[in-house]
């Protein structure tokens, strides 16, 4: 394991890296604000962040008006921003003496892949090009930053009924949000070897958890049940995902922040595999419970559709090195974090509100205008 210390690049165990001034791209989306709210919850971390996010229909601020409140132009900066814009993203990484990145930005559905391909290319690969760019122009040689790419287990591809995607595992992406993780991740590494840029990856399997846009599956169900509209399960329902609470992604991409070692890829996942039938069958009877209805209540509204081109059949990760080399472990159990999450959307109306009506775009453009800003 290797860590920075005073500058100098060193294999010692167990020494820390200390990031003060970090940009967060997508920071307004899923992953990115659970990971910012873990970041102002976790005494560890005393610097700052800069939300990079350009605002599509995934970003939400309101997903984080807790942290703006409490840290808002202090030690959390918003900044509405194309991760496209080099010279705005060059900028930003001046204008706050930038010394961490963790790169969360992309288009991230599937099947809105499958439909329009082209948004995925430009931000998910023209935009980390762009990154790794700024990135390389600022730092120039120092060796005490970090590029953090938050990537995806998609990038492996399908496996059979047996085996695993290791971090060795030969990349085979399938669908054009695959392939466009699978090309980010490749650029970062060649910005690793090629110009010694201090970057590290992780490849995670399917994240669960609050403030998920109810386009993926798991809020998908939720909402359609506590509406009685229709479950739409694809194809044979029979498609395995792997999953993993919200907040161990987050406190896994911290610990390779702070020790993870550079030119390092990590795999991260919950060991938590789901036939996708079985996972809504479970979420209808735990519905069920909540509604204080009849068991099989909610399973009548399970409907098979048809399936998505090109589905993936399974996805399993093997995470023994980030537990072996980093000592992370996950810490929240399936049925502890899939209780809290279905409570999460159920008690949170007015997230839920804003989404379905659409008025959280309304906000977004009342507040900033629909322009990039690069200060308040
Ligand atoms: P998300 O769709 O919820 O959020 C993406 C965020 O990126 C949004 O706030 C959006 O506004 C922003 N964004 C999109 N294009 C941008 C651009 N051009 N410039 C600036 N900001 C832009 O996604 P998520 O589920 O939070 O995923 C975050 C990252 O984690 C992605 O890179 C994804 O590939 C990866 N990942 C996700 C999962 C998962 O299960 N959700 C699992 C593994 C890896
Ligand atoms: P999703 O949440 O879109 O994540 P990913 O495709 O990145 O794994 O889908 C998870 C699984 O659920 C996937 O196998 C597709 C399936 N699925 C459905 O069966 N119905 C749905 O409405 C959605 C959105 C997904």
């Amino acid at each position: 394991m290797a860590g920075f210390i005073g500058g100098v690049f060193s294999r010692d165990k167990g020494r820390m890296r200390t990031l003060q001034n970090i940009i967060v791209t997508g920071g307004a989306g899923f992953i990115g604000s659970n990971f910012i709210r873990f970041l102002f919850r976790n005494k560890d971390f005393k610097g700052m962040i800069v939300n990079v996010d350009k605002l599509t229909y995934a970003g939400n601020p309101l997903n984080l008006v807790d942290i703006e409140e409490v840290y808002g132009n202090k030690r959390y900066f918003f900044e509405k921003m194309d991760i496209c814009n080099h010279a705005k993203i060059k900028e930003l990484f001046k204008k706050y003496s930038v010394d961490g990145v963790v790169h969360f930005a992309a288009e991230s559905h599937v099947d809105r892949s499958i439909f329009g391909p082209g948004d995925f290319i430009n931000t998910n690969i023209l935009g980390t090009f762009n990154l790794l760019e700024a990135a390389r122009e600022v730092w120039k040689d120092r060796n005490d930053v970090l590029f953090h790419h938050v990537s995806t287990d998609e990038v492996f591809g399908s496996l059979g009924k047996d085996g695993f995607f290791y971090e060795t595992t030969a990349y085979d992406p399938r669908s054009p949000y695959a392939a466009s993780k699978a090309s980010s991740d490749h650029l970062v590494n060649a910005y690793r070897h090629t110009y010694g840029l201090p970057c590290t990856v992780s490849n995670c399997s399917n994240n669960y958890g609050p403030y998920q846009f109810p386009e993926k599956m798991m809020p998908l169900m939720i909402l359609n049940m506590m509406d009685e509209k229709r479950l739409p399960v694809y194809g044979d329902g029979k498609n395995i995902r792997d999953w993993l609470f919200v907040e161990d992604h987050c406190s896994a991409v911290w610990l390779i922040l702070k020790k993870g070692s550079v030119g390092e890829t990590y795999n991260i996942g919950g060991e938590n595999e789901w036939q996708n039938i079985e996972l809504v069958e479970l979420m209808c009877e735990k519905m069920a419970q909540i509604k204080g209805k009849d068991k099989d209540y909610f399973k009548k509204l399970i409907t098979f559709v048809k399936d998505r081109p090109g589905h993936d059949r399974r996805y399993a990760i093997n995470c023994d090195k980030i537990k072996r080399d980093l000592g992370w472990r996950q810490e929240v159990g399936f049925d502890r974090g899939i209780d809290f999450t279905m409570h999460w959307y159920i008690n949170n109306k007015e997230w839920v509100e804003s989404i379905k009506s659409g008025d959280y775009r309304k906000w977004i453009e009342l507040n900033y205008g629909g322009r990039e800003r690069t200060s308040r």
